[in-house]
This record gives structure tokens, C-alpha cells and sequence, in this order.
């Protein structure tokens, strides 16, 4: 595998394969490192479908709303590398925030319309997060110009606002959403994970759980009492909820009918760590 830790050697060694290997597919993995199961099923997915892999690993500081949160992001670059090379990615870009945010991309000037979508979830706690997600995939973007940029599914509302982002900006790129990997017990996971001690990932069980009771009752309830059934699980004591929304999959707002694709998406606090989730109810 290879490592660039800078624009111009990538974007040189690129231009070289790209000269050499005309219809190859360059799939693309943007990661913020503390690699798990989940991101490797990204790059596995990006293996079937890409001729070149390129991942890469950067704690995006534009997209932390709590500074306490950037300082604790868990992080191991060697067992990173090791898993990506073992995983079959090809080139790995590990670059230094002023590779990323220079002069001519700096975030103050950054434009997007998200029409609304940026308003709800998500949006509503963590201020400026999906501008600052959206801002870095756009530079990388722009940088490796993948055909296939892989997200997963967990990030539910990341990838509603990078495909709006793509349509904004007129990025050709094609998004691929890959299936949120789970643990044995049916934890999603997530680098925050780590960060839970033995009593908490009991605990932080009861969101998966919730969700399948939810997905299991749809037919019977309406979306309202849907939501307050898993209001009232989510909410036990051991876990601080702190939104669950039932959605429409294309507006993310409150589905006008039980008939559109519809997901319900969570937030909660096992301890200090913030833990999300989500899953489709009737599809
Ligand atoms: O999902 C993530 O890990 C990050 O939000 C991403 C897409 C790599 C952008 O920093």
C-alpha cells in the first residue's frame, strides 16, 4: 500500500495511473481512522466494485462542535495501515490539516444549500457539523476525483447531505451506501465504541434493540406512537436520549405516509459517549 501525506504526490501518482489505466474505477473511502469492522466492510465494498482503492484518514476539525470531542477522538494510524493494507486498499492519504484547509479553501467562504436537510437530527445538535463534513468530502473529492465514494449507512443523514452536496456542487461521482456492520450482540459500530467501558456496551445495546422492536410493531402503531414507544426504551436511565425521529428517507422530515420509505434514526448519551443509529422500518 502506498502512503501520501501530501496533495501534489497524490494527486501526481493519480494522474500517472489514470494515464496508464484508462477505464480503471478509482473507488474512494474518506475515514476519520480509528478503523473498525464497519470501515472495513467500506473498503471491501470498494474492492468488488474500484480497479484502485484509495482511503483516507483525517479527524476533519471542522466538523467537531465540541472541542472535548475532537480531543478524545480515538486514534491508531499503525493498526489503521495495517488493517487497510490487509483489507486490499491500494493507496492510503494521511494529510495534515493545512494540506487540507489552505488559502484557497478556507472554510469561511464555504457555500452549500442543503435545502433544509441540515435542519433536523443531527443538524439540531451539533451546529456547523454537516457544513464541515460536506467542506472536507468536497476537498477530497476534488483531490482523488473518485468514480465511487463509499459511506455507510450508519451515518444515515451524512450521506443525505454529501448526495446533496454532490448535487449542489455538480460533482460526478457515483455514492455508494454500504449496510451498517453490527457487533454479534447488534451494536452498530463506531470508533466512539471504544470509549464505552464493559457496563455501558450492555447498555448501549437497548438502541439496536429498539429499533428492531420499532421495525418488528410498524404495521401496528401509528409513526407518533412509534416514536414515544422508543422514547420511552431509549430513555431508560442507563441511556440519555437525546432525539429519536421517524423519517421520510428522501425529506427526513415526519413521514406524510406510512408508505414512503421510512427510517428511524437516534441519538443517545451512554455516559459521555455520543452514540447514533438508525434503521429502516418498513423496507
Ligand atoms: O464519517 C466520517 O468518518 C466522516 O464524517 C467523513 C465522511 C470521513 C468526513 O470527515
Amino acid at each position: 500500500m502506498e502512503i501520501f501525506t501530501r496533495v501534489v504526490a497524490l494527486q501526481n501518482y493519480l494522474a500517472n495511473y489514470r494515464k496508464n489505466h484508462v477505464n480503471s474505477i478509482l473507488g474512494f473511502v474518506p475515514t476519520m481512522g480509528a478503523l473498525h469492522e464497519g470501515h472495513m466492510s467500506l473498503i471491501q465494498n470498494a474492492v468488488e466494485k474500484s480497479d484502485l482503492i484509495v482511503a483516507s484518514i483525517f479527524v476533519n476539525p471542522t466538523q467537531f462542535n465540541n472541542q472535548n470531542d475532537l480531543k478524545t477522538y480515538p486514534s491508531s494510524v499503525e493498526k489503521d495501515q495495517k488493517l487497510l493494507e490487509e483489507n486490499g486498499c491500494n493507496i492510503l492519504f494521511l494529510p495534515e490539516v493545512e494540506e487540507i484547509y489552505t488559502s484557497e479553501y478556507s472554510s469561511e467562504d464555504y457555500e452549500i444549500d442543503f435545502e433544509g436537510i441540515d435542519e433536523v437530527m443531527e443538524g439540531l445538535y451539533r451546529p456547523g457539523h454537516f457544513r464541515g463534513v460536506a467542506m472536507v468530502v468536497e476537498r477530497f473529492f476534488q483531490i482523488v476525483q473518485p468514480d465511487l465514494a463509499f459511506f455507510g449507512r450508519k451515518d444515515f443523514q451524512q450521506v443525505a447531505i454529501i448526495k446533496q452536496m454532490v448535487k449542489y456542487k455538480g460533482i460526478k461521482v457515483d455514492i455508494e451506501v454500504v449496510p451498517t456492520k453490527r457487533n454479534n450482540d447488534g451494536l452498530a459500530l463506531s470508533s466512539r465504541n471504544q470509549l464505552l467501558n464493559a457496563e455501558q456496551l450492555k447498555h448501549a445495546l437497548t438502541l439496536n434493540q429498539t429499533l428492531c422492536y420499532l421495525r418488528s410493531v410498524f404495521d401496528n402503531l401509528t409513526i407518533d406512537e412509534l416514536e414515544e414507544e422508543g422514547r420511552k426504551r431509549i430513555d431508560n436511565g442507563k441511556l440519555r436520549l437525546e432525539y429519536i425521529s421517524i423519517v421520510d428517507d428522501v425529506t427526513l422530515r415526519f413521514p406524510q405516509s406510512k408508505n414512503s420509505k421510512i427510517t428511524c434514526c437516534v441519538a443517545a448519551y451512554c455516559g459521555d459517549v455520543r452514540l447514533i443509529d438508525n434503521m429502516p422500518l418498513n423496507y
